[in-house]
């Protein structure tokens, strides 16, 4: 038997502590100018003492008091993170036993900035099956401990926070297509929570244990590979960018936004942007766009809106979905 998906409810959840552009130039030679014009953040989330499973707890928590579900009808909770609590438990795991969802599995999805919208078209594919029926996809992440704090190429970009949604079985299609892809080839540009061999019986070797990124190389990257995959998402399912209310994309940097909605001929006004309050959260920032959009009334979450939802980042890593959301 198959079935339909769609995305009922939406949340987000991140820490209190604000860091402004201007506090990191006491920790690294960089200036608010240079942040803000080159990338268009101002400020970030850091956590003090939460870890990711606590933000995603959050979140998991805002999804049931909105829905007003029991937790023991949740079937799944997929968490897309580059920065678990712990390798084992997974984070996942541990959301689920915070909020006694007794009847669910769950698991962490590990695809950098691209883990939100893998884990989506997985957690649809599992309700579209027909076996499931209700499962809650989140996006969790405290880069703030994978950064070198000196490091003015990397630690001025991330933020923490986490967002998510609560998937249901609809009557008719929601998940109009997808386009993922993987490049591991490249894979290097981007790299963190390097785990090095350490063993009596290994030879050494020297981790580098902070998160690394040839930003140039990425931001091309961007700029190249996935709007052709936006574009070929179109050209699929012949769409034009007039068809399109929003492009809800991954938000790294706004000049990647505003360069990429110029090559695929739309205006900035349909590219949503939270860069400026969050930093890069890597696989929060969809869900945390997506849940601010909602708040905001522009996402109705009422059937009668199309979008594009794209995540690009380590691995390397991409995807794009259609949605009638
Ligand atoms: N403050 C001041 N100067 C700086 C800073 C800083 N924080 N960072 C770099 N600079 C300097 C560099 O040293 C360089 O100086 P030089 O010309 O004297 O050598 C100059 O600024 C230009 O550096 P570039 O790296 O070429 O700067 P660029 O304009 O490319 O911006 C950035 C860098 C913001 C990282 C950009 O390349 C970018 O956004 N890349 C994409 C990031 C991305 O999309 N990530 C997504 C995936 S993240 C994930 O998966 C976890």
């Amino acid at each position: 038997m198959t079935s339909f998906a769609k995305i009922s409810h939406v949340a987000h959840y991140v820490p209190k502590q604000v860091i402004e552009n201007n506090q990191l130039v006491q920790l690294m030679d960089t200036s608010d100018e240079w942040i803000a014009s080159r990338t268009g953040i101002r400020r970030r989330h850091i956590t003090r003492n939460e870890d990711t499973s606590d933000l995603a707890t959050q979140v998991a928590k805002q999804l049931l008091q909105k829905s007003g579900y029991a937790p023991e009808t949740i079937d799944f909770i997929i968490l897309a993170t580059i920065t678990p609590d712990s390798a084992m438990p997974s984070t996942a795991a541990r959301v689920q036993a915070n909020i006694c969802a007794s009847q669910a599995f769950a698991y962490d999805l590990v695809a950098a900035c691209s883990g939100f919208v893998f884990a989506l078209s997985t957690a649809e594919k599992l309700i579209a099956s027909g076996r499931y029926k209700r499962g809650m996809v989140i996006g969790a992440e405290t880069l703030s401990k994978t950064l070198d704090w000196s490091d003015r190429s990397t630690a001025v970009l991330f933020g923490d926070g986490a967002g998510g949604v609560l998937l249901d079985v609809a009557e008719q299609l929601h998940f109009l297509g997808e386009i993922h892809r993987t490049d591991g080839s490249r894979g290097m540009d981007l790299q963190s929570g390097v785990l090095g061999l350490s063993s009596p019986f290994s030879e050494t070797s020297v981790p580098h244990p902070y998160l690394k990124m040839e930003g140039r190389s990425i931001f091309e990257f961007a700029l190249r590979d996935v709007t052709k995959t936006i574009q070929d998402l179109l050209i699929s399912h012949d769409l034009s960018d007039d068809e399109i209310d929003y492009y809800l994309l991954h938000q790294a940097n706004r000049r990647i936004l505003e360069k990429m909605a110029k090559k695929l001929g739309s205006h900035l006004a349909k590219f949503p942007a939270n860069m400026a309050e969050y930093g890069n959260t890597s696989a929060a920032s969809i869900p945390i766009l997506l849940s601010e959009c909602v708040e905001q009334g522009s996402i109705l979450l009422d059937g009668s809106q199309t979008l594009v939802m794209s995540g690009f980042g380590g691995g390397l890593t991409w995807g794009a979905i259609l949605l009638k959301l």
